[in-house]
């Protein structure tokens, strides 16, 4: 039996340390993921974010990752840049190089406190030598509202679509190992592609496979900012 089709196009529950173990070398295609940002997140709601409060799953986790993902192919990955340092690090560490930059800005401010948070990050970051897409994306793109109702950190899937048809090709395989409510799924399924997803906690786990079932709705595009 092919080893990736007991995850192919679902969300398994689990550590990603641990899952990611059961794929072979080299599988992946394209990763977007969106961690925990190490800066204790609570919203006004109580609702925490697992590992969020400790780095000890960056470097094992990213290890994987990179070993479960082709040569000469790229990682999207979402930060903290309160904690570059960290980020930068392990991914450097690891052979994993930043060769681009996103910033999403959003219409509305998720926090003030020294400044109007308005804006979030990602790197757009290569194993190897990936041949450069025709059509590459701006890297300013706009952050819809998500309304950060299955997740308090939800991302809406239009800021991820451009990225997952940008680096990869209809039919290929997105992972995204910390898949909280499962956006990046629903973008790979919307953009015609496969995807592996995986979380922890046993809450976002049950949201985000009800999501993605086959029979059930799932949000649109965008939604009304509030
Ligand atoms: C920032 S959130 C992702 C939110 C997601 N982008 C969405 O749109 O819903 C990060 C997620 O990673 C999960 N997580 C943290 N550590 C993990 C681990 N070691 N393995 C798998 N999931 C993990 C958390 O439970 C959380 O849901």
């Amino acid at each position: 039996m092919n080893p990736l089709q007991p995850f192919l196009n679902k969300v398994t529950q689990g550590d990603c340390i641990h899952v990611l173990r059961r794929l072979p070398d080299q599988c992946i295609d394209l990763v977007v993921t969106d961690p925990p940002y190490l800066v204790h997140y609570q919203d006004s709601d109580g609702r925490k974010v697992a590992n969020d409060d400790n780095p000890r799953w960056l470097y094992p986790a990213f290890a994987e990752i990179y070993r479960v993902l082709r040569p000469d192919r790229y990682l999207v990955s979402f930060y903290g840049w309160g904690k570059v340092e960290k980020f930068l690090a392990v991914w450097k560490e690891l052979g994993l190089f930043p060769v681009g930059h996103f910033v999403f800005i959003k219409p509305y401010a998720s926090r003030q406190g020294h400044t109007r948070m308005c804006h979030e990050q990602a790197y757009l970051l290569a194993k190897g030598r990936p041949a450069q897409p025709s059509r590459p994306p701006p890297d300013v793109i706009n952050f819809d509202y998500s309304g950060n109702k299955l997740h308090p950190t939800q991302k809406p899937l239009t800021a991820l679509v451009p990225l997952i048809e940008s680096y990869s090709d209809p039919g290929e395989i997105i992972l995204d190992p910390f898949a909280g409510s499962g956006s990046t799924g629903l973008a790979a399924r919307d953009s015609g592609r496969r995807f592996i997803l995986i979380e922890k906690d046993a809450g976002y786990f049950r949201a985000a496979q009800r999501r993605l079932e086959p029979s059930g709705s799932h949000s649109p595009l965008s939604s009304t900012p509030r």
